[in-house]
């Protein structure tokens, strides 16, 4: 007779073991998945840019191929800003009635997007991302030689 009123609690016992066993083999996963974040780019990091580098470099050296695709510049894939297809782009963001910045022409715009990040921060991207010092950063050599590649670039003319 007691046999018989153990017997099953012997068994739960033993189920419960293993359930018990079971979980602690293969916990569940609650590992949050890493979101990725902006690269962080310090003005440390990034050399003076005097301008009389050719065109490729003056984009690798300043770090805008982390965050930017450049057609035409080898290794200039980054995802965190839009791809700098201005050319095309450059219009639309004049043409947009947020846009609260003083550029005129693309030109300016690209120059302005560089220098004062802030003014206007394109849809769908991230503010405060795009770095702030690079006024300390680029000749204005650079400056322009990099607005002049850049406005070219983009439909038709991305070569
Ligand atoms: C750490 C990431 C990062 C780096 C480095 C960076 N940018 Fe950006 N950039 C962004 C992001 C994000 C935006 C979009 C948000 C905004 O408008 O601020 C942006 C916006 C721009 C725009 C406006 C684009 C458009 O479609 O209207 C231009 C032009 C630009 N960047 C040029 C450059 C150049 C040139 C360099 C290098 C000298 C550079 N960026 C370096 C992140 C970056």
């Amino acid at each position: 007779m007691p046999e018989r009123s153990i017997t099953p609690l012997i068994v739960v016992a033993l189920l419960l073991g293993t359930i018990f066993a079971l979980r602690s083999l293969n916990p569940p996963s609650v590992a949050p998945v890493p979101v990725p974040s902006a690269p962080v780019l310090t003005p440390d990091k990034v050399p003076l840019v005097t301008g009389d580098e050719p065109i490729a470099e003056i984009f690798t050296k300043a770090g805008c191929s982390v965050c930017h695709t450049v057609p035409g510049i080898p290794g200039a894939d980054g995802r965190v800003g839009p791809p700098l297809i201005i050319r095309v782009t450059g219009p639309v963001r004049l043409a947009d009635p947020a846009y609260q910045g003083h550029a005129k022409t693309v030109h300016d715009y690209v120059i302005e997007s560089v220098l004062d990040p802030g003014l206007f921060v394109v849809p769908g991207y991230p503010a405060g991302t795009m770095p702030t010092w690079y006024g300390a950063k680029l000749s204005a050599l650079a400056m322009e030689k990099i607005a002049s590649y850049l406005e070219r670039q983009g439909g038709n003319a991305a070569q």
